[in-house]
Parts: C-alpha cells; sequence; structure tokens
C-alpha cells in the first residue's frame, strides 16, 4: 500500500507582519520562508492568514477557482471580519474583492481607458510634466524626490484622466491619506470614522457633477456605459471611481522612487542604463522585480479545504500570495538578490497574475519609464542627499514604500 505523506499545519512566521523588524527585513524573511516554509501562517492585524511565498504557488493561486475575492462566497459569513458601516462599502469593496462574473463585467466596463491606443496618448503630457516638474525641483536643487517628483507625475495623470478638477484634489489628498499612514490605533478610527466617508462624499458629489456636465474622461464614460445598458450599479461606479484614485495615488509613486532608490544603490546598473536607453523597459522590469512597491495581494478565500505544498488550508480561509517573495524565488531567478537589469526576460509578479492582474500595469510601466527618462536627461549625477540607510520604508505590511526620498539634483552645483 502507498503511503500518502501526511497533510501537515502550517508553520508560522516568526514575526509578526505589521513590526518594523518584519517591515525592515523582509527580504531576509523571505529567504526564510522559501528556505524553510513556503506555505506558513502569520497574523495580518486581527487576521490568521496563509502566505506563499513560492513564484508557482503565487502564481497558481492567483487562477485557481477554489480560492475566490468574495469573503461571503467562501465563508457565509459577512463581507468582512466585523460589521463596517455601509457607508464605507465603496472605499473596501470593489472589483478587485469581487468574482466573476461582477469582476469581469465591471474590468471589461473600466479597461477600454487603458488599452494601448488609449494610452498612446498620454505620453507627450507626461514627458511634459516630467520637465515641468524637473523645472520646478531644480530651484531648490536639494529636494524630496518622492514629493516634487514621484507623486505628482501618477496623481495628476489620474486626475486627469478621471476628468477631475485640479482644485478638488486637496481634498481628495486628505480623505487618502490616511491609506499611506497606516491603520493603528486613533488612526484607524479617524480612517474609518472620518476620512474613508469623506472620501465616499467627495466621489458622490464628483459623479453628480460628471452627470450634469459630462467631460471627455474615464468617470462619463462609466456612467454614460451605466445609463446605456445598466452595467454598473451606483455602488459600482463609486467603488471603481475610488479604487482607480487608489490605484493611481499609492503605487506608481512607490515604483518611481524605489526604481531611484535602486539605481543610486547601484552605480554600475545606472551608469550602464544611462549609456544604454535601450535598456529602460528591462530596467523597469528588474525593479519591479527587486524593490517593487506591492508585495501581496487581497485575500483569496478558501471555497473548500485545500492542499499546498502537503499543508492544509482550511475552507474559508484567507490565502495571500507575498509577490515580492515569489519575485525572489531562487527556484525562477538566479541570484535573486543581485539586482540585475540585463538579466534574461522572465515574467515578474509585481502587477500581480490572473483575472485580477493589475490594470493599470502598462499605465504604470510608462510613467516609470518616462520619469527615469527624463530624470536621466536632466540629472545625470543626481544622488541620495543622506547616507542610504537613513531613507525610513513607511510602516504597512506587504509594501515597500519610502517615506522620502532627499536627493541632491546637481551635486556640482
Ligand atoms: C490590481 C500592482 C498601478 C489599477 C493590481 C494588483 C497588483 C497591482 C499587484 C493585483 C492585486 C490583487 O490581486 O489583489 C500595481 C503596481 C502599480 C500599479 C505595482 C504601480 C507601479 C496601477 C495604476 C492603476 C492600477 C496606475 C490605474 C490607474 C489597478 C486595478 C486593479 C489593480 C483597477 C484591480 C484589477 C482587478 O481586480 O481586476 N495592481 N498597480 N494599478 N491595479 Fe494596479
Amino acid at each position: 500500500m502507498v503511503s500518502r505523506p501526511s497533510v501537515k499545519n502550517a508553520p508560522r512566521l516568526p514575526v509578526n507582519v505589521m513590526s518594523r523588524e518584519f517591515i525592515e527585513n523582509k527580504f531576509r524573511y523571505y529567504r526564510w520562508m522559501h528556505e524553510e516554509a513556503p506555505v506558513c501562517q502569520g497574523g495580518l492585524s486581527v487576521m490568521r492568514v496563509f502566505f506563499l511565498a513560492g513564484y508557482d504557488d503565487c502564481a497558481n493561486a492567483l487562477n485557481d477557482p477554489r480560492l475566490v475575492r468574495n469573503r461571503t462566497t467562501a465563508t457565509g459569513g459577512g463581507r468582512f471580519l466585523f460589521p463596517l458601516p455601509k457607508r464605507l462599502m465603496p472605499m473596501l469593496s470593489s472589483m478587485i474583492t469581487s468574482d466573476d462574473p461582477a469582476h469581469r463585467r465591471q474590468r471589461t466596463l473600466v479597461s477600454k481607458a487603458f488599452t494601448p491606443k488609449a494610452l498612446g496618448k498620454l505620453s507627450e503630457r507626461i514627458e511634459t510634466l516630467t520637465h515641468e516638474l524637473i523645472d520646478e525641483a531644480e530651484r531648490h536643487n536639494t529636494v524630496d524626490l518622492l514629493s516634487a517628483y514621484s507623486l505628482p507625475i501618477p496623481v495628476t495623470v489620474i486626475r486627469e484622466m478621471l476628468g477631475i478638477d485640479e482644485a478638488d484634489m486637496p481634498r481628495f489628498r486628505a480623505g487618502l491619506r490616511a491609506l499611506s499612514e497606516g491603520f493603528s490605533g486613533w488612526t484607524l478610527l479617524r480612517t474609518l470614522l472620518v476620512d474613508m466617508p469623506r472620501t465616499v462624499d467627495l466621489v458622490e458629489e464628483l459623479i453628480e457633477r460628471k452627470r450634469s456636465v459630462p467631460g471627455d474622461d474615464i468617470l462619463t464614460g462609466l456612467i454614460q456605459a451605466e445609463a446605456a445598458g445598466d452595467k454598473l450599479s451606483h455602488e459600482e461606479l463609486v467603488s471603481m471611481s475610488i479604487l482607480l484614485i487608489i490605484a493611481g495615488y499609492e503605487t506608481t509613486v512607490h515604483l518611481i522612487t524605489n526604481a531611484v532608490v535602486t539605481l543610486l544603490q547601484h552605480p554600475e546598473q545606472f551608469e550602464a542604463l544611462k549609456a544604454d536607453g535601450t535598456l529602460l523597459d528591462a530596467a523597469v522590469e528588474e525593479i519591479l522585480r527587486y524593490a517593487g512597491p506591492v508585495h501581496g495581494t487581497k485575500p483569496n478565500y478558501a471555497m473548500e479545504d485545500i492542499e499546498i505544498r502537503g499543508v492544509r488550508i482550511p475552507k474559508g480561509a484567507p490565502v495571500v500570495p507575498i509577490l515580492g517573495a515569489a519575485n525572489r524565488d531562487p527556484a525562477v531567478f538566479t541570484n535573486p538578490e543581485v539586482f540585475d537589469i540585463r538579466r534574461p526576460p522572465k515574467k515578474q509578479l509585481g502587477f500581480g497574475h490572473g483575472p485580477h492582474h493589475c490594470l493599470g500595469a502598462a499605465l504604470a510601466r510608462m510613467e516609470t519609464r518616462i520619469a527615469i527618462k527624463t530624470l536621466i536627461e536632466r540629472c545625470p549625477n543626481l544622488r541620495l542627499a543622506v547616507p542610504a540607510g537613513e531613507l525610513k520604508l513607511q510602516r504597512l505590511p506587504l509594501w515597500h514604500r519610502y517615506e522620502r526620498l532627499p536627493v541632491i539634483l546637481h551635486p556640482e552645483g
């Protein structure tokens, strides 16, 4: 009789992913996972989560129909662990936490805005914007590149794509601030009770305005599609708008920042890129692999008991593929801890995988490519204004985001 290897319980991750210890040393813990526990359990705030580290395990999980985004489908319980005010739903649930057919219907509607043809028109605008921002930054020479350059590029682009007036941005920024400041203690309360409802109000106000004065923008397109074919409910429209604002606001800023940090920390690679512009696309992919800003997906809930690498994951449990770990899987990337823009091409998972693969990936790549190209052209001798060890990461689990990036644009000047 052939004995079946016994199904084991997942080992515990020996650190809290919310802690500074994890955030500062995450790559060391990822290595531990690859060596010791490619499927492990850890606590993410109040929830016990199964983490996946292996490249194939992450990619397979993101395509596995037994793992769903809508918690209610898998558990029969509420959408969230705790009942939350209805007003917050559009902030917390959207197509990224939905499954087909609702997910596909919504994604199809919005994806028109992200086709290569639609994006092609934006490249000139992004290029102009990057030059304007450098003009402004050069007035100071020593600047926080994150707030002076990396942030305004994607924020302006998504604002213009959605048709939001510049004058409304400070109010949006206040509403979204909480998302980048973390969720703990009083911040969490303020986020839930003040900032999130305020952001929902703002988006509803914006939608009303677009209904009466349509523009040439994504939001108007979504409203009209809704009117024509009853395709997006009002709630879906609000949550889609918020998802796009958050995605546009929270991610690319950190890819541009991480790109600059990584290149400055690897001067020989930076020189190679400066000498040969054709390496730019490969450099952006390698930065996404080596220092992408998003390290985990939304939770995927098990519809039934499942087994991954001999570990039992019970029905209803949340599973989070750690993209940042998958991108350093030694079984897939030779010397994964080496940053090498000439690495043979292999799809990195920094934009996720499967049905929820990042809708804005082409836009984010284009913004980052142009941002780096302009920076190289305009500030070829750029350097950090503080020792690299003083750069501080934001205290957000499963993200890789710096708080600031002080640089000197022209050290000689
Ligand atoms: C989904 C990463 C920029 C829109 C995702 C996912 C990842 C990701 C990992 C999958 C999450 C999951 O499976 O739970 C990134 C990174 C970006 C970036 C690293 C920048 C460097 C953008 C931009 C937009 C965008 C600029 C649009 C303006 C979206 C949307 C989804 C998504 C709408 C949900 C797709 C769905 O559920 O079908 N992104 N993203 N992203 N991203 Fe991005």
